[in-house]
C-alpha cells in the first residue's frame, strides 16, 4: 500500500518527481494542462501539435525539464474524449497514470487527474477509486517466486489535487475510506491468491483469530468438528468428511454499536472452500487449480471487516466463515447421499460439487438461531452458472427483501463493484425436488445460478436475506490470473451507507466545563 496525500494548488509550483495532468482526444488541454501549458509558454500545445500524443486513453507522455515548471517531470495521460470520460475510463486513466509512475522511477508525485470531470461523479468520489485504483495497480502477489520483480525507485507517495480548499475535509474522509477499502482488498486477495496447501480450514480460522488480536472491537470464536456435530450441521459434515483437512466455523464478531450494543447485527456468510475438488462428482483436471479460489466469499468478509475495522463504523457484524476442503476419498459422501441439516430439513446430495449450498444452509440457520439479525448477506463462488449468465463483470444478487436488494445495487453502482439482480422466483423451486428426501442439492442444468439460491432460500424463510454469487467476480482467469478483492468495495459500501441512514446529530451534552462538542 502506498501512501497519499490530499491538497490544492498551481502544478507549475509543485517541487516533486512528476506531476501528472490530462490530455483529452484530440490533443486538447485539459484545465491544468492549459495552465501548465501557459507557465511554459506554449510547451504543451507545441508537442501536441506536432503529433505526439493524440490523447487516446492508455497514452502517456512523460516529459522532463518542462519550462516554468518545479517539478522534475510533467506525465501527460490520455483521457479520451472529455464528453466520454465515465467511471470505467476514470479508472483506467488511473491505472495508466499510476503503472507508468511506478516503472519510470518517480517514487512520488502530485497528480491532477482527481480533477478531472467524470459523468455524475463528485471530489470525494474520484478521490476514493483513484485511491482504490492506484493500490490494486500496484498490488503484486509474488511471496512464492524465488526472485522477485524489483523496481529500482518503486512509487511510494501520491498527491491527488483537489480544485478548492473547501473540499478538504470531505476530499480526506474519502481518502480513509479508499485506504481502508484498499486495505481489505488486499487482504482478501492475499488469502485467495494462497494456494490451498497453505491456505487451509484451519488457515482461515487462524487469520481470524489474528484479527480479533488486532482490532479492539473484534472477537472470535472457531468450532472445531465435534462442535459442529452438536449443533447438528451435518451438511457442513458431509462436505468436509472426505478430506483430511478438519473442518472449522468460524465466527468473527464486530460490536462497533457503542451505545447500542444490541442493535440488531448484520450477518455476512463466506463461502470458505479452500479447495473444491468436486469430491466424488470429480471436476475435470483442467483449471481445477482455480478452485483454490472457493474460499473467496469468505476472504471477502474477513477483508469487508478488516476495513470496517479500520473505520470503526458503528455498527455490529457478524462473520459466519463455514470452512472445508471438499475431496473425494473412501470417507467422502457420495451422490445418493442424505444428510440432516441443523434446521432439520433433509438433503439428498445427487452431486457432490454443489457442496458450497451445504455449508451455507447450516450457516444461515446458525444465523438465525443465535442471533436477531437484520439482514443476512452470504457471499459465495457458487456456481459456474452464474458465469455463464452474467459473465465477469457483475456479481449475481438474489434474495428475499427488496429494500436489502436495492441497497446492495446501489452501493455497487458507488463503488464501481458493481451486482446484478437475478429473478428468485418460486417457478424455479420445484427443480430443487427430491424422490427421496426434502430437497435435491442441484436442480438441473437450467437457472443453475437461480436455483442454487433456491436451495439457500429454504433456509432463509425467518431472514431478511441476499446472495452474492460471485463465482465469475472473485478472481480473474488467464494471463491475468488472480484474485480480484470483490466485493470488498460494494459491502463496505453497503456499510458505510447504513451508518450515514442511521446517522443522528447527538444533542449537545451538559458537562461542569458547558457544552461540550462532539
Ligand atoms: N465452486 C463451484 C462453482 C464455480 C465453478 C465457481 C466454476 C467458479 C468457476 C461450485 O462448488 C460448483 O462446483 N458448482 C457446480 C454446481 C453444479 C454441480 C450444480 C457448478 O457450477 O458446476
Ligand atoms: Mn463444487
Ligand atoms: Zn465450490
Amino acid at each position: 500500500m502506498f501512501e497519499f496525500s490530499i491538497k490544492s494548488g498551481h502544478p507549475e509550483k509543485q517541487r516533486s518527481a512528476c506531476v501528472v495532468v490530462g490530455i483529452y482526444e484530440p490533443r486538447r488541454l485539459s484545465d491544468v494542462a492549459k495552465r501548465v501549458d501557459e507557465v511554459s509558454e506554449g510547451f504543451l500545445s507545441s508537442i501536441l501539435r506536432r503529433g505526439d500524443l493524440e490523447g487516446k486513453i492508455g497514452q502517456t507522455l512523460l516529459l522532463h525539464n518542462v519550462p516554468g515548471t518545479l517539478a522534475d517531470r510533467v506525465l501527460l495521460v490520455g483521457c479520451g474524449r472529455e464528453r466520454e470520460l465515465g467511471d470505467a475510463q476514470y479508472r483506467k486513466i488511473i491505472q495508466q497514470a499510476t503503472r507508468t509512475l511506478h516503472d519510470t522511477g518517480s517514487m512520488e508525485a502530485v497528480c491532477y487527474l482527481t480533477e478531472l470531470n467524470v459523468r455524475g461523479r463528485d471530489t470525494a468520489w474520484r478521490i476514493r477509486q483513484a485511491i482504490e485504483t492506484a493500490n490494486a495497480t500496484l498490488y503484486s502477489f509474488d511471496q512464492y517466486k524465488s526472485k522477485r520483480n524489483s523496481t529500482r525507485r518503486p512509487l511510494r507517495k501520491i498527491v491527488f489535487s483537489i480544485t478548492t480548499r473547501r473540499e478538504l475535509n470531505l476530499a480526506e474522509q474519502a481518502g480513509r475510506e479508499a485506504q481502508a477499502i484498499s486495505a481489505g482488498v488486499k487482504l482478501t486477495k492475499d488469502l485467495a491468491n494462497l494456494p490451498s496447501n497453505v491456505c487451509t480450514p484451519s488457515y482461515l480460522a487462524k487469520q481470524a483469530e489474528d484479527l480479533s488480536k488486532k482490532y479492539e472491537k473484534l472477537t472470535c470464536q472457531v468450532l472445531e468438528a465435534k462442535e459442529i456435530r452438536d449443533k447438528g450441521m451435518h451438511t457442513l459434515l458431509a462436505v468436509a468428511k472426505g478430506s483430511n483437512e478438519p473442518p472449522k466455523f468460524i465466527v468473527l464478531e464486530y460490536q462497533g454499536a457503542v451505545d447500542k450494543k444490541h442493535e440488531a447485527p448484520v450477518v455476512l456468510i463466506g463461502k470458505g472452500v479452500t479447495f473444491d475438488s468436486g469430491g466424488i462428482s470429480l471436476k475435470p483436471s483442467d483449471k481445477m487449480d482455480e478452485m483454490k479460489f472457493d474460499m473467496s466469499g469468505a476472504a471477502s468478509v474477513l477483508g469487508t471487516l478488516t476495513a470496517v475495522a479500520e473505520l470503526q463504523l458503528p455498527l455490529n457484524i457478524i462473520c459466519l466463515i463455514p470452512a472445508v476442503e471438499n475431496m473425494p476419498s473412501g470417507t467422502a459422501a457420495k451422490p445418493g447421499d442424505i444428510v440432516e441439516t441443523m434446521s432439520k430439513q433433509t438433503v439428498e446430495i445427487l452431486n457432490t460439487d454443489a457442496e458450497g449450498r451445504l455449508i451455507l444452509c447450516d450457516a444461515l440457520t446458525y444465523a438465525e438461531v443465535n442471533y436477531k439479525p437484520d439482514v443476512v448477506i452470504d457471499i459465495a463462488t457458487l456456481t459456474g452458472a452464474c458465469v455463464v449468465a452474467l459473465g465477469a463483470h457483475p456479481h449475481g444478487l438474489l434474495g428475499n427483501h427488496n429494500s436489502l436488494i436495492g441497497d446492495l445495487l446501489n452501493a455497487g453502482k458507488y463503488s464501481y463493484d458493481r451486482a446484478w439482480e437475478l429473478p428468485l422466483w418460486d417457478e424455479y423451486q420445484e427443480q430443487l425436488d427430491s424422490r427421496f428426501a426434502d430437497i435435491a442439492n442441484i436442480g438441473g442444468r437450467e437457472g443453475g445460478a437461480i436455483t442454487a439460491a433456491c436451495f439457500l432460500s429454504r433456509f432463509a424463510k425467518k431472514l431478511h436475506w441476499a446472495h452474492l454469487d460471485i463465482a465469475g467476480t472473485a478472481w480473474l482467469t488467464g494471463k491475468e490470473k488472480g484474485a480480484t478483492g470483490r466485493p470488498v468495495p460494494l459491502l463496505t459500501q453497503y456499510l458505510l451507507n447504513r451508518c450515514k441512514d442511521n446517522f443522528q446529530p447527538q444533542p449537545p451534552v451538559e458537562t461542569d466545563a458547558g457544552i461540550e462538542r462532539e
